[in-house]
């Protein structure tokens, strides 16, 4: 997970009980700290949750609807109590234990499909269950944000949050279950049981979560998703991509401003330069990242690797200048997908990578216009002699996730 709409003023809201007014300490992936949280957009947030249930304190209407998403006025979820959610996962038994991130484990458990009570494994409707870890980086604020935005937020490229559990000093989130897991794992992680994605598969990823950021983006109220990386973004049974994890995300700037000023967190190698430099968080801060995220899926590579050879450890310090020279581009391309694409839709799919990671927020397209050209490169058949081919390069596996708060 990623932080928070309430972060527009965190401080409101003491939880009930608990540790968790306590300072977070280092957990399993490395969090810096950086003071002041401030917004220049100075709004009210959607809501505030006090002694565990959400009460909304919102002023006038938030709602919104589009062709495929909507933004409740109110989070529409069910709250859990601690002793359900042991049962569905058989008392978090190892054996369901699907990942783990920044803020805790995720299990798998089964729940009756019409009122989300505990079910027998194998029957009812299988959900992914993330459990706060005591010695968690992240926490309340994170737990809270994902509540307050995804408990609102609905769209087919946006996971669906079922509901949480705030019970006494235990905080959890049951969510829709992906029966693909992150995109993460497919792109990089080794195992002899995952085929490569194929180029297609990953143009349609490229343009379900293009289509989440967007729906985000161009909402009435706009919402900044912050923490864009191949690891939030969640694959259903059929490659269907969803965005995950709203624990940074933050309401967009408001009337003339073009900014919020917040607290610099995210991930090493998908934070916008300007962003980490300075702290301002534009929309188009998401573009870059979707940027870095494009740029994985055509190499195959982590965005920031330090087991590659100096040089190549960033790789969109090394993948610039290749993307921009239409020779140079095979050798950064994937072998594993070679023969699958037209050299044209390769090289459009490298512009587009390559405006989205533009320095400058101002010369990154919209999310609606990297959609529109993902829709097009989608639409570029193969022509057999137009093949890119090239040498694989070894390609380095090691693990370099950082989330950054300002170094
Ligand atoms: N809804 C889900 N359905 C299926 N698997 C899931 C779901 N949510 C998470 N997972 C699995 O759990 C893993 C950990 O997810 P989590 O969001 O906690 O951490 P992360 O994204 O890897 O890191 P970070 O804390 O930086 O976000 C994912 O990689 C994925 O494999
Ligand atoms: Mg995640």
């Amino acid at each position: 997970m990623g932080l928070c709409f309430c972060s527009l003023c965190p401080s409101s809201i003491p939880p009930s009980s608990s540790s968790f007014n306590k300072p977070l300490s280092s957990g399993s992936t490395s969090t810096v700290g950086f003071s002041a949280t401030t917004s220049s957009a100075g709004r009210s947030q959607f809501s505030e949750i006090t002694s565990g249930s959400i009460e909304d304190t919102t002023e006038g209407s938030l709602s919104f609807h589009s062709p495929n998403g909507e933004i409740l006025e109110r989070p529409n979820l069910k709250v859990f109590s601690f002793v359900d959610l042991k049962s569905a996962t058989r008392n978090f038994r190892p054996d369901t234990l699907l990942g783990e991130g920044g803020f805790g484990r995720v299990y798998k458990g089964w729940l009756d499909e019409k009122n989300l009570t505990p079910a027998k494994p194998g029957s009812g409707i299988m959900v992914a269950i993330k459990k706060l870890n005591s010695e968690s980086t992240q926490g309340f604020q994170e737990w809270q944000s994902e509540v307050n935005f995804l408990g609102r937020l609905s769209h087919p490229n946006l996971v669906k949050l079922l509901g949480y559990c705030w019970d006494d000093e235990e905080l959890l989130l049951v969510y829709e279950f992906m029966a693909k897991g992150s995109l993460e794992n497919h792109l990089f992680r080794r195992n002899p049981n995952i085929e490569p994605l194929s180029w297609n598969t990953r143009i349609k990823i490229a343009i379900g979560a293009a289509r989440g950021l967007a729906f985000l983006h161009d909402s009435e109220k706009q919402v900044i998703y912050r923490d864009f990386k191949a690891s939030n973004i969640l694959l259903d049974g059929s490659f269907n991509a969803k965005i995950s994890d709203f624990g940074l995300a933050k309401l967009g700037p408001s009337g003339e401003q073009s900014h919020v000023t917040t607290r610099v967190m995210g991930t090493y190698g998908y934070a916008a330069p300007e962003y980490i430099a300075t702290g301002h968080l534009y929309v188009k801060s998401d573009v870059y990242g979707f940027g870095v995220v494009l740029l994985e899926m055509l190499s195959g590579m982590r965005a920031l690797d330090r087991t590659r050879p100096p040089g190549q450890q960033n790789l969109v310090e090394w993948g610039k200048p290749l993307l921009s020279n239409k020779k140079k581009l095979k050798n950064i391309m994937d072998g594993k997908i070679e023969g699958q694409y037209s050299q044209k839709a390769a090289i459009q799919a490298a512009q587009l990578s390559l405006k989205c990671l533009e320095n400058d927020p101002k010369q990154r397209p919209s999310m609606k216009d990297v959609l529109e050209s993902l829709e097009i490169i989608e639409a570029i058949q193969v022509k057999s002699k137009n093949h890119i081919s090239r040498h694989q390069p070894p390609i380095h596996h090691g693990i370099a996730r950082h989330r950054v708060v300002k170094v």
